[in-house]
């Protein structure tokens, strides 16, 4: 045969896919097949060495069946033989191997990882070029990858349409001032010119965009990166990270988002389960064990920010940071929410309205004076998701602008008020901290293909 086939795995059977088909392994059999992958195990026996071959496809090696010990653990090869049934349960086939071509030598001593043995994730994150290579990272990537499919079909599925949001932006959605200033470089722009003749910034969120999207769209979303120059060396935040955000008009309770953050949850997750047995499985059985997915596919709980306040000053906890009223709810603060209302994921609502960004929707409770602001916290994690009810009301929000001196900065926002405004709202869900929680890993960077924080950015 001429063309390069994966094989992949489904239950029982074994199937060998091109680039444009897919067909039933018995067609195959008793050709010759010429396979791709890397050595992820050698072994020699009597006459015979046995090499796990792996393309990266799924957690599945092919067994190779070849006659040369002069392959070595992390080489890349290009293996030609007959397939035939393996006599061994767990692998329907094996390749009896008639030409193996060695298309890039790995030398064991200077790799890093090494055969047979495990590897934690803080040891490989030493490698961010190389850590792909190990049945960990790798299995997370195709976590991820699903997961990331999974979410585009949940939206796809509940009529939202995709939005682009820009990564370059010149407004500060949060109003933080964790911001990443956008400068040309190069013989070109030596003289100092202002490119975009206004400041420009590296996006903290596609917020504001899909706002204008949602003066024409009941439903819209957009995942993407988004950028936070926060000096943070947690294990939550990174300066580089995915984000998942929805916008919804014609909606006028947070009960409207918080089912739609839920469902999104729930389908993800399971989404997750069904597609990546094995990979879900070694995280389980290796690489965060004592963690189950499943876990976090039961109902949420929801209390107000009032609640959460009289929970932390009832407990006998000691806290780093206030509890009074008024004050953010910290990580030491959520995670403890989190294990009092037993270990599940918690929206908390209505916090106070000075805590919260210009665009979210007044309350107008007084005395309290809340927003119609949430956040869902997650065992392990914290804080995954932020939202609100936006306020809609010209004159409300340009009173808030106005009090901020940023009425001219958001004359656009204001305008959106103008013409057909309608009451919506809208969330956004950090995409690592989501594989966090689902997958038990503590640190934020070993989630990410290449993480970018503070003091690193390396490759
Ligand atoms: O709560 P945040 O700041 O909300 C917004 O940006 C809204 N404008 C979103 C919206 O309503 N469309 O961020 C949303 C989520 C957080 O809950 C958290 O999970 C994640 O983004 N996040 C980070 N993840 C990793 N590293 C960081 N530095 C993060 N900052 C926020």
């Amino acid at each position: 045969v001429s063309s390069v086939y994966w094989l992949v795995f489904s239950g029982n059977c074994a199937y060998l896919c091109d680039q444009t088909c897919r067909r039933n392994f018995s067609s195959f059999a008793a050709k010759l097949t010429t396979m791709v992958g890397w050595v992820r195990s050698v072994r020699a026996q009597k006459a015979n060495v046995f090499l796990h071959v792996n393309d990266g496809s799924s957690l599945q090696s092919l067994q190779v069946i070849a006659s040369s010990e002069l392959l070595t653990f992390g080489s890349a090869v290009e293996v030609t033989g007959i397939l035939k049934k393996s006599p061994h349960q767990k692998q329907p086939v094996e390749l009896d191997a008639k030409q193996i071509n060695v298309v890039g030598e790995c030398n064991p001593v200077d790799f890093p990882f090494k055969i047979k043995e495990r590897h934690g994730l803080e040891y490989i994150r030493q490698f961010p070029h190389l850590r792909c290579r190990t049945n960990a990272f790798s299995s997370l990537l195709r976590i991820r990858s699903e997961a990331t499919a999974a979410i585009h079909s949940y939206f796809k599925d509940n009529g939202f349409v995709e939005i682009n949001t820009p990564i370059i932006t010149s407004n500060d959605c949060e109003g933080a001032g964790e911001l990443f200033q956008v400068e040309p470089s190069g013989p070109d722009h030596a003289d100092g010119e202002n490119f975009f003749s206004v400041p420009a910034y590296l996006t903290v969120s596609g917020q504001l965009h899909l706002e204008v999207v949602s003066g024409a769209f009941s439903k819209a979303y957009t995942f993407g990166p988004t950028f936070r120059a926060e000096n943070s060396q947690s294990r939550r935040h990174l300066a580089e990270f995915y984000m998942v955000e929805a916008e919804i008009s014609f909606t006028q309770s947070l009960e409207d988002l918080t089912k739609v953050m839920e469902d999104m949850f729930r389908f993800a997750t399971e989404h997750v389960l069904a597609h990546c047995v094995e990979d879900v499985d070694l995280f389980h059985k290796h690489v965060t064990p004592g963690h189950r997915l499943k876990e976090y596919l039961m109902s949420f709980l929801r209390i107000t920010y009032r609640e959460a306040i009289d929970i932390l000053r009832r407990s006998s906890e000691r806290f780093a940071f206030p509890t009074d009223w008024g004050c953010d709810l910290k990580t030491e603060h959520e995670k403890y929410l989190v294990k009092h209302c037993g270990n599940i994921p918690v929206f908390v609502t209505d916090y106070p309205y000075d805590l919260k960004p210009f665009y979210a929707r007044d309350n107008q409770d007084h005395p309290e004076r809340t927003a119609a602001a949430v956040d869902l916290l997650v065992p392990g994690v914290g804080e995954l998701c932020g939202g609100s009810l936006r306020e809609e009301r010209l004159n409300l929000l340009s009173a808030r602008l106005e009090e901020a001196g940023l009425e001219d900065v958001y004359s656009w926002y204001l305008d959106l008020r103008r013409f057909g405004s309608v009451p919506h709202g809208g969330f956004g869900l950090g995409f690592e901290r989501y594989l966090q929680c689902i997958l038990g890993v503590d640190n934020i960077k070993d989630v990410i293909p290449f993480p970018r924080f503070s003091h690193s950015c390396l490759l």
